[in-house]
């Protein structure tokens, strides 16, 4: 194989996703432990400086204590070069969290193991359903008292209509936690609570069916029950199957406790055996095989002003065919140009790293002076195709915009829509009127605040928002539906987005189903394409 290949093939790209307080932070950093890239020292750190350290550069973010923005790892660990795409575990920020899910390959979920699926998990296992991304479930926080292991199990097939299935199999959780069992190698790894920051310490591995030492291992009690839970399991649990991995439709479940080193290493061993080398992405002249076609990428998140004292903006793309060499021409599909890059950078945490190369699969960020969108596909100059759009995800609460000094007005319509391009708001019109009346949307609540605060501090314009009772969007799909003779409800109002695309929206679920019910015809959709 050609080294270029090999380099493509080595690279493993997944997000990570949890309902806060999971440990995803925690698995991270010991991910990040393994490989090396952080020493010891540097892993010990407090949820606060942690989460400081990965982005500091806005004020609400300090103020709050929460990580705003969502970051990209790179490391290396037994010959993968391994990119991690971390997102915000702040239920506001689920915008942002759901584009990133569009940049990986797979997605690791990590469930704590006394709370099950939470609300956060069960919106962004949307996303992985709606992608057919490979989904690698870690349950975290063994070394506290956990819930039923059968219980857990039960609640992702049925909350998350996924079929899951245990690669190890935890013996007692809490004060009596004694470590998991294996159930490839049909043995035990007996549990010690390594010190924090440390590495995985010695477990002791003992073959199941040697009755008198697992009885010594783990005690008559536990050992009878691991058997009773064995037999169980082998009978009851889906067959390992790694099509069914690849294509979603099967999870495959790991306990462990994160903060004391356990199961990590086991995790991260089998997760690289089982995820995939970067797939290929669908575009519209079909499917773009990574290790087989030139230099292409899409973007997939923008971000300005992360540094407030360059004033810049970021595209950080997903390349998903070839290899990317500094100053190289490329083509911007969307924008009909061809162009060099500027100043290609690795966004690492809060670290910047020039690139002399990349390859699919990794994640790199450029300057933007405004000319990309969430998106936008680059390809080599010769070529012309674009990806897949990433979809535009339903905002769920709304408000009315309105501008204190109107004589800013020209300030306010820049700010606005630049906030807009970036993903963070999604902004609509009346139906009837222009720019002069402008509706809000976002996932998130927490976003008004952050428009807010970014059009007073970025832009100098003082805002203020007038909440609405709307929680339902839909986009209208036929589009030969005359928006003017649609028999709508009450509480129904229309509105455009900035292409001018009809969409309506709701106060209740139910006034979505009386409309579709008096509009013979009409489709509406819950995600709307940029
Ligand atoms: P998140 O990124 O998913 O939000 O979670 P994070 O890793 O920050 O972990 C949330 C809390 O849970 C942290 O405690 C962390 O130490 C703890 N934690 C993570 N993994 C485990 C585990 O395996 N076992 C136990 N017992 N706790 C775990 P904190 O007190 O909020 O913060 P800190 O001061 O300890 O950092």
């Amino acid at each position: 194989m050609s080294d270029y290949k090999q380099e493509i093939n080595r690279r493993r790209t997944f997000a990570i996703i949890s309902h806060p307080d999971a440990g995803k932070t925690t698995l991270t950093e010991k991910f990040l432990l393994y490989g090396g890239a952080i020493n010891l020292a540097g892993s010990v750190k407090g949820k606060a400086t942690a989460r400081h350290a990965v982005s500091d550069w806005m004020e609400i973010e300090k103020e709050r204590g929460i990580s705003v923005t969502s970051s990209v790892l790179q490391f290396e660990y037994g010959g993968f070069c391994i990119n991690i795409l971390d997102t915000p575990g702040h239920q506001d920020f689920s915008e942002d969290t759901y584009r990133t899910l569009m940049a990986a390959d797979s997605a690791v979920m990590v469930i704590d193991a006394s709370k099950g699926v939470e609300a956060q998990t069960r919106k962004l296992f949307k996303v992985c359903v709606m992608r057919k991304i490979p989904i690698f479930t870690f349950i975290n926080k063994l070394d506290r008292d956990a819930n039923d292991t059968f219980e857990l199990l039960d609640e992702i097939e049925k909350e998350l209509g996924i079929a899951t299935c245990p690669v190890n199999w935890p013996i007692g959780s809490g004060k009596r936690f004694k470590g998991v069992y294996d159930r490839e190698r049909k043995c035990i790894l007996t549990y010690s609570d390594t010190e924090k920051g440390t590495k995985e310490g010695e477990t002791t591995q003992i073959p199941a069916e040697d009755s008198d030492k697992l009885t010594e291992a783990i005690g008559q009690e536990a050992a009878d029950t691991l058997r009773e839970e064995i037999e169980l399991l082998d009978g009851a649990s889906a067959e390992f199957d790694l099509d069914l991995v690849r294509s979603g439709d099967l999870t495959p479940v790991f306990f462990g406790s994160a903060l004391t080193n356990f199961g990590v290493e086991f995790f991260l061993q089998h997760f690289l055996k089982m995820t995939t080398t970067p797939l290929p992405r669908k575009a519209d002249t079909g499917f773009i095989v990574p290790d087989e076609h030139d230099f292409s990428a899409f973007i997939f998140k923008i971000q300005a002003n992360m540094n407030k004292a360059h004033r810049d903006r970021i595209a950080f793309m997903r390349i998903c065919s070839g290899k990317y060499e500094a100053s190289m021409e490329v083509k911007h599909v969307q924008g009909g140009k061809v162009m060099r890059l500027s100043q290609p950078q690795q966004i690492m945490a809060s670290e910047r790293k020039i690139l002399d190369e990349a390859y699919a699969g990794d994640i790199i960020g450029v300057f933007d002076p405004g000319i990309f969108s969430i998106g936008d596909t680059l390809c080599m100059p010769k070529e012309q195709f674009s990806y897949e759009g990433i979809p535009t995800f339903a905002p769920e609460h709304f408000a009315r915009v309105r501008q204190v000094d109107t004589m800013k007005r020209k300030q306010f319509v820049k700010g606005i829509t630049q906030i807009a391009q970036e993903g963070a708001i999604q902004i609509f019109q009346e139906f009837n009127t222009g720019m002069e009346e402008i509706i809000v949307g976002v996932v998130g609540v927490l976003q008004f605040d952050v428009l807010k605060y970014r059009l007073e501090n970025e832009y100098n314009v003082e805002i203020r928002l007038e909440n609405l009772p709307y929680e339902h969007i839909r986009w209208i799909e036929n589009k030969e539906i005359d928006l003017n003779r649609l028999v709508g409800t009450s509480d129904m109002k229309k509105i455009k987005d900035l292409k001018g695309n009809p969409l309506l929206l709701f106060v209740n679920a139910w006034s979505v189903g009386m409309t579709l019910d008096r509009n013979e015809g009409l489709k509406l959709s819950e995600f709307g394409r940029d």
